[in-house]
């Protein structure tokens, strides 16, 4: 890889330890990956900060990084272990809430942005058409590339923190126009009410690792946040492109190797295969991080009603978009709790519940690994008739 005459210097020590050390890595990934240079990137978002996914050699690892090193450009950080205000209501105990701390400093330390979430585009750091960005948490970098035109691979949280210090990434895999032309050709006879976190599930699946371009599709921003997620959880898909019907998209299609056509009845079998059980200890909703337009939406179609205490119940989302909405968040915690910094895959539930009912297609994937849980799918709709009455 072609580095400048800046870049060698890092590279050599002289601006630091953290910095080189930053530095080799990228180095050493653009080398894998057959980059020619660094690019600069316009922010970084940053996985790898609950106590349960990095454990005692991730704050070993953090403190002595933050020792040395600060970030050069915008850097957020996904969700933590815990809500940092009401980390007792949730249950969680003195020792976790103490490495967790450690954590959390550390990173402040790093200077990276505490929004703690895995929308950070509607938490402040929202990318635009275009821009270069080194982003980890692969719901935010399947958006980032589908939804908003940025341009990421999905980064392990090391890397995505060794760009953020540097402000620079290896140029290869999406960052390249050619390899954002699609090779599979998705279209479904229909996405019924609530499925759509399922089709993104089945997409993931067919795809692979390869770039889907599912046509047709008419969903709302929030719908394709739940959708990528749910693809990215279930294949190596950090980008999919879509059209949508009555409009014309210009597409490179040269590259298309299959075309599915996934019929209806394939979606609702997922969804029966996704069922589980019909008793929980936990309804969790928010996977991804919920908008404000889902706060609203979930608020007005419970005002009124009385929560039915079947189960806990948790709403996960930002603490940016709970700040944004007080009056929705308060309907909503008559029902549960309205979590913040947090979620219930990277939090510790596993010590907490065994049976977790969710609306999410990626939850549907890490509730059973990470958490440990009896996950059982149920669309939105059906879980909020179910702690309400
Ligand atoms: Fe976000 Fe946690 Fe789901 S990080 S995408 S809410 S698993």
């Amino acid at each position: 890889m072609h580095l400048t005459a800046q870049e060698e210097h890092i590279l050599a020590g002289e601006e630091g330890h953290g910095h080189q050390k930053a530095m080799e890595l990228l180095v050493a990934l653009g080398d894998i990956y057959g980059a020619e240079r660094l690019i600069p990137i316009a922010s970084a978002q940053v996985s790898g900060a609950s106590f349960k996914t990095i454990g005692d050699a991730g704050i070993k690892f953090l403190e002595d990084f933050s020792q040395h090193s600060k970030v050069s450009v915008r850097a957020s950080l996904n969700p933590l272990g815990l809500d940092l205000q009401r980390w007792k209501a949730m249950g969680v105990d003195e020792e976790f809430h103490s490495k967790q701390d450690r954590i959390v400093r550390a990173y402040k330390s790093l200077g990276v942005e505490p929004l703690y979430t895995c929308t950070p585009y509607l938490a402040g750091n929202r990318p635009r058409r275009g821009q270069h960005l080194a982003w980890a948490e692969s719901s935010a970098t399947v958006f980032a590339n589908s939804y908003l035109g940025a341009c990421t691979n999905r980064e392990g949280g090391p890397s995505a923190l060794a760009a953020a210090i540097i402000g620079k990434t290896a140029e290869y895999g999406l960052h390249i126009q050619e390899n954002r032309r699609p090779r599979v050709r998705i279209q479904f006879e229909s996405i019924p009410e609530g499925m759509v976190p399922l089709a993104g599930y089945l997409v993931g699946k067919i795809a692979g690792k390869r770039l889907p371009v599912v046509e047709g599709l008419s969903l709302s921003p929030d719908e394709h946040k739940s959708f990528g997620a749910a693809m990215a959880a279930t294949g190596a898909v950090s980008m999919y492109t879509f059209t949508q019907p009555g409009r014309k998209t210009k597409l490179d299609l040269s590259g298309v190797e299959e075309c599915v056509t996934i019929p209806t009845s394939e979606l609702t079998g997922t969804a029966d295969g996704l069922k589980g059980g019909d008793q929980w200890d936990l309804v969790a909703l928010g996977c991804p991080h919920c908008s404000v337009a889902e706060i609203k939406k979930m608020a007005r179609s419970l005002k009124g009603k009385k929560p039915s205490k079947r189960s806990d119940v948790w709403f996960c989302t930002s603490r940016a978009v709970y700040n944004s909405c007080p009056q929705e968040v308060a309907v909503l915690r008559r029902f549960g709790k309205v979590l913040c910094d947090t979620c219930m895959v990277v939090a510790p539930i596993e010590r907490l519940y065994k049976r977790t009912a969710s609306d999410s297609g990626k939850a549907m994937v890490y509730l059973p690994t990470l958490g440990k849980q009896s996950a059982s799918f149920r669309p939105t709709g059906t879980l909020l008739e179910a702690i309400s009455c």
